[in-house]
C-alpha cells in the first residue's frame, strides 16, 4: 500500500473541461474513537494514532449541486443548508475548511455550490456529526475530481478523501475508510500516517464480528467546550508527553486484542482512553467537565452489572456527555434485562460488522 504525501494530493493540471452544471448526493457515517485523538500539531496533525469504528447507522446526508461561474473568484462560493435552513456556525467552518483545502481542489472555484445536508441524529451532542459532515462533503468533492480526472488514480482519490476530510476536522479523516479506521503514525500499524485515515491492515478475530454501539443520549444540549478549544490546550498541558506514551501503547495492545479476540483488554483500553480523555479535560489549563451526573451514574450502573454478570459490555465517551456502550450482539437481551432503565432511555443502535 503506498503512503502518499501532501504534494501528490495536488492536481498536476488543469482539467481538460468543466460541465456546466453537476449534481451529487451522498451519506458518511460517523464514527467512534477506540483510542482517542486528543491534541494535535500543525495543520491538522495528530498528537498522537487513534482508532475508530464506523457507526453505519449514524449518517449525514448531503446533496450537491454546482453551476460553472463566469468569473472565478479567490474564495469558493456556497450556500449550505442544514435541514432546508443556512445555518451561519456550520457555513463558517465550511468556510475555513474551504480556505484549507482548495489548493488540493482548486477546481471547486469554478463553480457556485449549493448543499443540502441533514443529520439522521441530534449535532454537537458526543456523537462526531462533524466528521460524518466533512467526510461526506469530502466525498463530494472527490466525485467530482473524479469527473474531471477520468485517469486518476483510485487508491489516491480514496486516500485524498481523508486527507481533505482531515482538513475540516481530524475524527472526519476515519469517516470514509472501511470499518476500523486507523488515523496517525504508529510504529506496529504499517501504512499509518498522519496525513490521512487508513483501513486497519490486519485480519481482526470473529469474535469482535458482531457488535452492537448503543449511544445512551444522555444530554442534547450543545457542549459547552468545543474539541477544537479543547485540542488547542494540550500544547502546554503537563501530561503532554505521557499521553503520547499512554496512546501509542494503548494502541499496540488494542491491536493485539483485537486480532486475538480478547474482550477483557479490549475493554479494559476502551475505558482507559474514555477516562483519560475526560481526566485531561479535567487536568487542561482552564480545566473542564463535560460529564454530567448521569454519565457517571450509568458508568456505575454498567461496572456494578459487568462486575455482577460477567458479561463483555464497556463503555467510550466522546467529546461530551453521552456513554457508548460497546458489547457483542449476542448479549444485547441479557443486558436490557439486567440494565432494565435502558428500554426507556432515549437511544440510538448501530450495528458494527466486522
Ligand atoms: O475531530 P475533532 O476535532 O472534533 O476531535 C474529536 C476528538 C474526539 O472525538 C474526542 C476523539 C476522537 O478521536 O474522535
Amino acid at each position: 500500500m503506498p503512503v502518499y504525501n501532501e504534494k501528490d494530493f495536488i492536481p498536476k493540471q488543469a482539467p481538460g473541461r468543466f460541465p456546466a452544471t453537476w449534481e451529487f448526493q451522498t451519506q458518511a457515517p460517523s464514527n467512534i474513537a477506540i483510542i482517542k485523538y486528543w491534541g494535535k500539531k500543525g495543520m491538522q496533525l495528530p498528537m498522537n494514532a487513534s482508532l475508530s469504528f464506523l457507526l453505519p447507522q449514524s449518517l449525514t446526508t448531503t446533496k450537491a449541486s454546482a453551476r460553472l461561474s463566469d468569473k472565478i473568484s479567490d474564495k469558493v462560493k456556497f450556500t449550505f443548508l442544514f435541514d432546508g435552513k443556512e445555518n451561519a456556525s456550520f457555513s463558517k467552518k465550511i468556510a475555513v475548511f474551504f480556505e484549507r483545502i482548495v489548493h488540493y481542489v482548486p477546481y471547486v472555484k469554478r463553480y457556485e455550490w449549493t448543499f443540502e445536508s441533514e443529520n439522521n441524529f441530534p449535532h454537537s451532542a458526543g456523537i462526531a456529526s462533524s466528521a460524518s459532515g466533512f467526510a461526506a462533503l469530502s466525498k463530494i468533492l472527490i466525485r467530482l475530481e473524479r469527473t474531471l480526472y477520468p485517469e486518476a488514480d483510485e487508491i489516491l482519490l480514496y486516500h485524498k478523501t481523508s486527507f481533505l476530510a482531515r482538513l475540516g476536522s481530524g475524527s472526519a479523516s476515519r469517516s470514509v475508510t472501511g470499518t476500523v479506521a486507523v488515523w496517525g503514525t504508529h510504529p506496529g500499524i504499517p501504512g499509518s500516517n498522519d496525513l490521512y485515515a487508513i483501513d486497519y491492515p490486519f485480519e481482526i478475530h470473529r469474535e469482535f464480528r458482531r457488535m452492537t454501539d448503543l449511544i445512551l443520549l444522555l444530554e442534547k444540549e450543545k457542549k459547552e467546550v468545543s474539541s477544537t478549544t479543547g485540542h488547542g490546550l494540550i500544547d502546554k498541558h503537563p501530561f503532554k508527553h505521557p499521553r503520547i506514551d499512554q496512546a501509542r501503547n494503548n494502541l499496540s495492545r488494542l491491536s493485539e486484542a483485537l486480532q486475538q479476540g480478547d474482550w477483557d483488554s479490549f475493554g479494559q483500553i476502551t475505558e482507559n482512553e474514555a477516562l483519560t480523555l475526560h481526566a485531561m479535560m479535567m487536568t487542561s489549563n482552564p480545566y473542564f467537565i463535560l460529564m454530567q451526573p448521569e454519565t457517571l451514574r450509568w458508568i456505575r450502573l454498567i461496572w456494578d452489572f459487568r462486575n455482577k454478570t460477567g458479561i463483555p459490555v464497556y463503555f467510550t465517551l466522546d467529546a461530551g456527555a453521552n456513554l457508548h456502550l460497546i458489547y457483542p450482539d449476542v448479549y444485547e437481551q441479557k443486558i436490557l434485562s439486567g440494565l432494565d432503565e435502558l428500554t426507556q432511555a432515549e437511544k440510538i443502535i448501530n450495528r458494527i460488522r466486522l
